[in-house]
């Protein structure tokens, strides 16, 4: 018997460019994992309204003011609430407090703009670029409680070109990340059943 799709929850921050390409994909006949929910720490982040018009539940609150293990304690009913057995990072620009990620052990993953372990934090094509580096790229991981630190699940690498900016080098990565998340969250979420 096939298994039922993995119930996935999305946290972003902003555009949701990589959460519209995991709900596309998970759009197929064959899809391990289904969007059940797309949560937002910014009120007006603009992909809410695309997983609005694609028919997935929204939530989003403001975490400014609140304490993180606060903010975090909501987040982690509403995703419970809605059965959510694995949490996909997708531009979330939050730290996850410590008592929330131990709650989703090994369920949480995230995309990271640089070939971890290169460029932790922010900035990372501008500290591609300085560096001189010829490749640059992204990764999956899982989330654990030391920044963009868990294993990484799986990489895609782009040539950095002469001329290259910042904003040149990432548009060229995210094309890449696109197709690298939604292929990692479905082998990953495959391995859950
Ligand atoms: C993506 O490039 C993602 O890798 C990055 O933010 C962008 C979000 O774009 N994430 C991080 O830097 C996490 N530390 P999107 O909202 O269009 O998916």
């Amino acid at each position: 018997m096939k298994a039922d799709p993995v119930r996935v929850g999305i946290l972003i921050s902003g555009r949701g460019s990589n959460m519209a390409s995991l709900v596309k994909a998970s759009e197929a006949p064959d899809s391990p994992y289904r969007v059940v929910r797309v949560l937002s720490n910014v009120e007006d982040a603009g992909g809410l309204a695309i997983a609005a018009v694609a028919g997935i539940p929204t939530w989003a609150k403001s975490h400014k003011g609140m304490p993180r293990a606060e903010f975090d304690a909501l987040l982690d009913a509403e995703l419970r609430a809605a059965d959510v057995e694995l949490i996909a990072l997708a531009g979330y620009m939050r730290l996850l407090s410590p008592e929330f990620i131990a709650g989703w052990q090994g369920r949480i993953l995230n995309i990271h703009p640089s070939l971890l372990p290169l460029y932790k934090g922010l900035d990372t094509h501008a500290r591609a670029i300085a560096a001189g580096d010829a490749e640059a790229g992204c990764s999956v991981h899982v989330v654990t409680p030391e920044l963009d630190d868990g294993p990484v699940v799986a990489q895609a690498r782009v040539p950095v070109l002469p001329g290259d900016t910042p904003d040149t080098l990432a548009e060229r990565v995210l094309g890449q990340e696109h197709a690298l998340y939604a292929r990692a969250l479905a082998d990953y979420a495959r391995s859950l059943r």
